[in-house]
């Protein structure tokens, strides 16, 4: 760390990992009601209790996305970021809005389009939110000395992302035409502008932890958007075979999104690519695991779990199940919730100075979070299948299919049992590094 403004980083890390416990509190009361136990089913009904834990997920990842944004573009601009006071008024207000939001879901103040829950007046004020955040990164950059690939792909996902925010803001009274723009956000976050900004923070931490030039690893940067690009927009037509619009989306979406797995592939191949060629002579093993495990998880849990029900023939049976529900934990897990894990465990101890490299508990928090995770997703799967053929073959009824079920998950509890626990050992870990100084890294105040 060379700039004394990157420390706001620090701020919405601790705030990502806290949401992020809330989120799990929310998936283990959805766990117990598929198991059966759904006692707290008058005070928080199964669909607050998702809403919640989805919407959660999505603001805790946004703010490790910033955190990254605000650490990661001094350092490549080589500027301090233009204002630090806004960037934490920033902070406060997005959580102020979140909180509200969470607060309302409680109180059936909602919309029931699934992700987009936060109803309409709130969302002006994360317009507003977003674009002081986004002011505050480009005046930076504008400012900086230097404007590397890097920063420009991470930036360019971050206007794209707030850019595709406002479609699913239009009222439509058309199921069809809300599920249509709806998807415009859901689809062309994860499945484009999102994996620019994780391009982006990939490049960053390879470039620090292997020593290899970064002339070399911002090359495939260019090849990772172009894969992206290709894939990413018309794949989201997987998402219109069967909602009401015309026929050829089946092809389309069918044809392009067998092609998203290779921006993921080019990830993965990228990263151990790059490990292997460098000199890794960087201390922070622990940081180098976690990154090379989020470009291998993600390639897994977007690509190839992602491939399993893309295909319009697959999807007609698998849709809305517990299928979805199986890729989209280890997909945005490998993916978003372990580039964040990666860059925080990279970022603490240039932050605070304390060098806690590759700690048994950190460690310990790895294995546990990723095996814990591979287990929920092997959980949601056979539970998936079951009720996709229960329900879409056999054609009981959903009620009785949910109940035939309930035995599976006991090992989603089991391993999520496990996740929470490294999630536990992380957030203890990330407290004992303290607080970001200036002193320690020597910066005069
Ligand atoms: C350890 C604790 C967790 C438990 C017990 C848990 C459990 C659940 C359950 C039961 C559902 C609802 C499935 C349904 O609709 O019937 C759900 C939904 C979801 N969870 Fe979790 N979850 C946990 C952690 C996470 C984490 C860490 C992430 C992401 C990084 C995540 C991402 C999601 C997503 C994206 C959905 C919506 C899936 C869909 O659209 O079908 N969950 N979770
Ligand atoms: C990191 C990237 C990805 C993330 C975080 C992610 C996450 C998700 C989530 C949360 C859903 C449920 C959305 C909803 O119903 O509102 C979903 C659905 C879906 N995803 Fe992904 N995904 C990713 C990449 C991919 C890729 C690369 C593919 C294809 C190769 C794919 C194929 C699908 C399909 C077909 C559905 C629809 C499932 C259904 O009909 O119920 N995903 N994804
Ligand atoms: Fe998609």
């Amino acid at each position: 760390m060379k700039y004394a403004s990157q420390k706001v980083a620090y701020w919405f890390f601790a705030s990502a990992i806290l949401l992020l416990s809330l989120q799990i509190v929310y998936g283990f009361i959805m766990g117990f009601a598929h198991l059966g136990y759904d006692g707290w089913h008058s005070v928080i009904p199964f669909n607050t209790a998702r809403a919640v834990h989805t919407n959660l997920l999505v603001v805790w990842i946004l703010l490790g996305f910033m955190g990254s944004a605000y650490y990661i573009i001094p350092e490549e601009a080589q500027h301090e970021l233009v204002s630090v006071k806004l960037a934490y008024i920033q902070l406060i207000s997005f959580l102020a809005v979140g909180v509200t939001a969470i607060v309302g879901y409680h109180l059936n103040y909602w919309e029931g389009r699934k992700f987009l829950e936060i109803p309409r007046p709130l969302d002006w004020l994360v317009v507003i939110n977003v674009l002081t955040f986004l002011g505050i990164i480009l005046a930076t950059l504008y400012k900086g000395k230097k404007r590397t690939t890097t920063s420009l792909v991470m930036t360019m996902g971050l206007v794209f992302a707030a850019l595709l925010y406002l479609p699913g803001m239009i009222w439509f009274d058309n199921q069809t035409m809300d599920s249509f723009f709806r998807w415009w956000v859901v689809h062309l976050w994860v499945e484009g502008v999102w994996e620019l900004i994780m391009g982006g923070i990939l490049a960053f931490l390879l470039i620090k932890l292997t020593g290899v030039d970064r002339e070399v690893i911002e090359k495939w940067l260019y090849v990772i958007v172009g894969l992206t690009f290709l894939s990413g927009i018309l794949g989201t037509g997987h998402h219109y075979y069967y909602i009401g619009v015309g026929k050829i989306w089946l092809i389309v979406g069918g044809i392009f999104s067998m092609l998203e797995p290779l921006a993921f592939l080019a990830m993965a191949l990228f990263a151990v690519g790059m490990y292997r060629k460098g000199e890794k002579k960087h201390p922070n093993k622990l940081a180098l695991y976690w990154t090379l495990g989020t470009a291998i998880l993600s390639f897994v849990g977007a690509g190839l779990l992602g491939m399993a029900h893309t295909l319009p023939q697959v999807n007609m049976y698998t849709h809305g199940t517990l299928v979805t529900a199986m890729h989209g934990h280890l997909a945005f897990w490998g993916a978003y919730g372990m580039i964040v894990f990666s860059f925080i465990t990279f970022a603490m101890p240039n932050l605070t100075g304390r060098k806690l490299y590759d700690t048994a508990i950190g460690q310990l928090a790895y294995w546990l979070t990723n095996v814990g995770m591979i287990g929920m997703t092997i959980a949601f799967g056979v539970a998936g299948v079951a009720q996709v053929y229960l329900e879409r073959k056999v054609g009981l009824e959903f009620g009785a299919v949910q109940q035939e079920i309930e035995v599976h998950f006991f090992i989603l509890i089991l391993t999520a049992s496990m996740f929470a626990t490294g999630i536990l050992l992380f957030i203890y870990e990330f407290f004992r590094f303290g607080k970001p100084n200036n002193e320690a890294i020597g910066i005069e105040e």
